[in-house]
Order: C-alpha cells, then sequence, then structure tokens
C-alpha cells in the first residue's frame, strides 16, 4: 500500500471509502489518525504531518508518524511538502521531485543506540512515478532539484539563503528526516514538492507567511491531479 504524508494546505481525509485507524507506536503516538481510502482505484494511507492543530515543523514526531505507516504494512511513502525556491528560475507555482537532499542540521534516525549507516537516497523507481504522473497530470513541474532542510519554525535570513542557494534548489523543513527514516525503516521514499514562494532575499518582494499559505492552498490541485495519475496508472 502507499502512503502519503502531507502538509497543511494538502488533504486526502475525505477520499472515498475512507476509515481512519488510530495508531500507537514506541515513539509516541503519529501527527494525526491514518486514513486509509481510495486514490484513483488504488489503496492509500493518508496521514497529514502538522495533525488536526498544526504541530510546528521541529515538533513534528516523524519517527512515530513513519513507524505507524510501516505497522499499517505500507511500502511505498510519498512526501507532499512545502518549499521555498532558491532559484529565480524556479518560482512558486512550480511543482519539484527532488532526487537528492541536505540537511546540514541533523536528522532523525531510528538507530539511536545501534551502529547502523543506511547510505541516504530518494527511491528512483517512486520518483520516476512522480515525473510520470506529472507528465501526464500536464502540470509545471521541474524532476531534479537539491533539497535543502532546515529546522524552524522561523524562515531564514538572507544571509543563510544566500549561502543555501550555492548548495540546493528547494529549501523545506520536513522532507529529510521522512525520506531517512522511511530508508532506515526499508520503506521507498519520493517528495511531490510544492514550491509556495521564493526564499527571504531571493527576489525584492517581502516573504511573509500568509503568502506561502496562500500559495500553498492555490498549488494543492496540482498536487492531487499528480498523484492521482500516478494511483491511476498503479490501480
Ligand atoms: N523556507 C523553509 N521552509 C519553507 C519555505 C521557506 O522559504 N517555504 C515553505 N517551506
Amino acid at each position: 500500500m502507499f502512503g502519503i504524508i502531507a502538509g497543511r494546505s494538502f488533504s486526502l481525509a475525505g477520499m472515498e471509502a475512507a476509515e481512519t485507524q488510530v495508531m500507537e507506536t514506541p515513539f509516541g503516538a503519529p501527527s494525526d489518525h491514518v486514513t486509509i481510502g481510495r486514490l484513483g482505484g488504488r489503496k492509500v494511507a493518508f496521514l497529514p504531518r502538522h495533525g488536526p492543530e498544526g504541530i510546528p515543523p521541529h515538533r513534528i514526531n516523524h519517527r512515530a508518524n513513519v513507524y505507524a505507516l510501516k505497522k499499517l504494512e505500507v511500502t511505498e511513502v510519498i512526501g507532499v511538502n512545502s518549499v521555498g525556491s532558491l532559484r529565480e528560475e524556479l518560482p512558486p507555482g512550480r511543482l519539484v521531485i527532488p532526487h537528492d537532499y541536505l540537511s546540514p542540521w541533523g536528522i532523525l534516525t531510528f538507530y539511536e543506540h545501534q551502529v547502523v549507516h543506511v547510505t541516504p537516497s530518494l527511491d528512483a523507481a517512486l520518483r520516476g512515478l512522480l515525473i510520470r504522473g506529472a507528465q501526464g497530470a500536464g502540470v509545471a513541474f521541474s524532476q531534479e532539484g537539491v533539497y535543502i532542510q532546515t529546522i524552524g519554525p522561523r524562515l531564514e535570513t538572507k544571509a543563510e539563503i544566500a549561502m543555501l542557494k550555492n548548495f540546493g534548489h528547494v529549501v523545506g523543513m520536513t522532507m529529510a528526516h521522512e525520506a531517512t527514516l522511511c530508508q532506515e525503516a526499508g520503506l521507498a521514499y519520493a517528495s511531490i514538492c510544492s514550491v509556495d514562494n521564493y526564499c527571504h532575499g531571493i527576489i525584492d518582494t517581502p516573504l511573509t507567511e500568509k503568502e506561502i499559505a496562500h500559495k500553498a492552498r492555490e498549488n494543492a490541485g496540482a498536487v492531487h491531479k499528480v498523484l492521482l495519475r500516478v494511483m491511476e496508472e498503479m490501480a
């Protein structure tokens, strides 16, 4: 079964034939109950990472979220992640399917007490499915990009962005944790990122949280179209 972990502006809670599962894990409770239903004829498990009340990014229990999906026998996880753009040629409204990521501020692990080193990568087959889905859906997207994870909840300073733009394409606060934990748990993971703003200082217009939320809601329709295509292809 596919799992989908998404941000605040994207929901599949209204899927046909949906049922909810309240999960517990050795790491505590996940962000919310998991909704299991059908999308494009395919069974999917949906988990909103910010929960019903809006858990801030630095407090999300990513380990519980990934563990809960694994326990439900999910084998592939698609992250829907909101990002800011580090490049003028990558405007808000674009979707990005990253091919790699970096996180200079640390990444969560399931291996706190064991020497286990996974070699991180985003799942090539799942990325291929997302790329075909985006092509089929006819949305504006980039089929690669490096995702840089910051901690949040604050946005980055202009100086931070001026440095980060030398190393990647988009910035967000969640994907590196999810990708790494999924890999440690033996789950395939890839992400479809919605570019909801230019990062601080990339353009002259001041950056506000309100504008990011507004653009994220606008982009949710394109993400939905892509996921529908992916699930129809897999059904
Ligand atoms: N920075 C970090 N995370 C984000 C941004 C950003 O500009 N936009 C959406 N998520």
